[in-house]
């Protein structure tokens, strides 16, 4: 049957009128949690300067999204973290190339910049794209010629020392490369060693409720280190590498981004928040995930558990925060408010050996 434009209306008037109630019950809800909520700030181990300045500006009225974006400017731009765009480990071509996505509670809105080059603060991309395009993620060149248009000075992030751990890792090239031979998923001791040092991912993820109790997150990386050219992470796609809902929570990560990819694990995290869980417990829940659905024998130690890791960052409405990890030692940064940001260890499904 053919649905003409009156018949349309009629029943989008009717559906209207259905979502009229709930929608009064959300707003409700939503005055009841206002009066309870705490400004808090929270990232991955490697943002304890990230949380403390997305915090003094939250004090100073900052919109969460702009706090947190000045937050991780600050581990971008810096040369030593070589997990994060200036510095950050190049690809296996000696080439730096950035993920990026941010996500704004208030208005409902978010953007992802992928595999860009010559660009240090991919975060401040990701928000450009989002105010000032009608796309959701840009990558590659395009993401660079947009990134120029709009003002962002190209230069060469490849850093003297994320070089030299480049090439030695290249004049070792052996079975840690992401080149895989033909496999099935009872295949072990092919592809890349994950337990090397050098090919961990790091990335920071920094999320905030602001003082007027809104909720905004932001994820930046070089991504996993020597990776082929072109691959994407979880840190520029919505959903996985971060995850905003106004009315629930955020979540974020830093870790093995395919893991991410195909759980989808920020925004199972608000989904877990959404059903009652802690932010902790809902961390953890996606560690669980992610524990289940992954079968291949090359990424299974030999009791059958991720040879990889994951940590995930959480906030709900009311200011709480939890973090998890798939094994123990995982850290993250709060900021309460106070001036200086703390690290508390992170819960966990399974204990290290060593
Ligand atoms: N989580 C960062 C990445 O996998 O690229």
């Amino acid at each position: 049957m053919k649905t003409n434009r009156r018949d349309f209306l009629k029943h989008s008037a009717i559906a209207g009128a259905s979502l009229v109630m709930p929608k009064i019950a959300v707003v409700e809800d939503i005055f009841e949690q206002q009066k309870s909520f705490k400004p808090v700030a929270i990232s991955s181990a490697n943002g304890l300067k990230a949380t403390a300045k997305a915090m003094e500006l939250i004090r100073q009225g900052a919109d969460a999204l702009d706090a947190v974006i000045a937050g991780v400017n600050i581990v971008e731009d810096d040369p030593d973290d070589m997990s994060v765009g200036y510095g950050g480990l190049p690809n296996e071509e000696g080439v730096v190339e950035l993920d990026s996505c941010v996500m704004h509670g208030p208005s409902c809105r978010g953007a992802g910049v992928a595999s860009l080059r010559n660009i240090k603060n991919p975060s401040k991309v990701a928000k450009v794209i989002m105010e000032r395009t009608d796309h959701v993620l840009i990558v590659g060149d395009g993401a660079l010629r947009f990134a120029k248009a709009h003002g962002f000075k190209e230069e060469d992030l490849l850093t003297d020392r994320a070089r030299e751990v480049w090439l030695k890792w290249k004049e070792n090239l052996s079975t840690e490369d992401d080149w895989l031979p033909p496999h099935t998923i009872d295949d072990k001791g092919i592809g890349q060693s994950l337990q090397n040092f050098f090919r961990l991912t790091g990335t920071i993820n920094c999320n905030a409720v602001d003082s007027f109790g809104n909720l905004s997150g932001v994820t930046t990386t070089s991504g996993l280190a020597f990776k082929i050219p072109g691959r994407v992470g979880d840190s520029s796609i919505l959903g996985a590498g971060l995850y905003v809902d106004n009315l629930v929570g955020a979540a974020g990560s830093t870790g093995r981004g395919e893991a991410n990819l195909l759980n989808c694990s920020s925004v199972m995290i608000v989904e877990y928040m959404r059903q009652g869980k802690s932010p902790e417990e809902a961390c953890l829940m996606a560690c669980q995930r992610i524990v289940d659905h992954t079968k291949e024998a090359r990424l299974l130690d030999d009791d059958k558990k991720p040879k990889f890791d994951v940590k995930f960052y959480a906030i709900n409405k009311k200011g709480e925060y939890g973090s998890a990890s798939i094994w123990s030692g995982a850290q993250y940064s709060i900021n309460t408010g106070e001036k200086d940001s703390v690290l508390k260890s992170s819960a966990y499904l399974y204990k290290r050996k060593s």
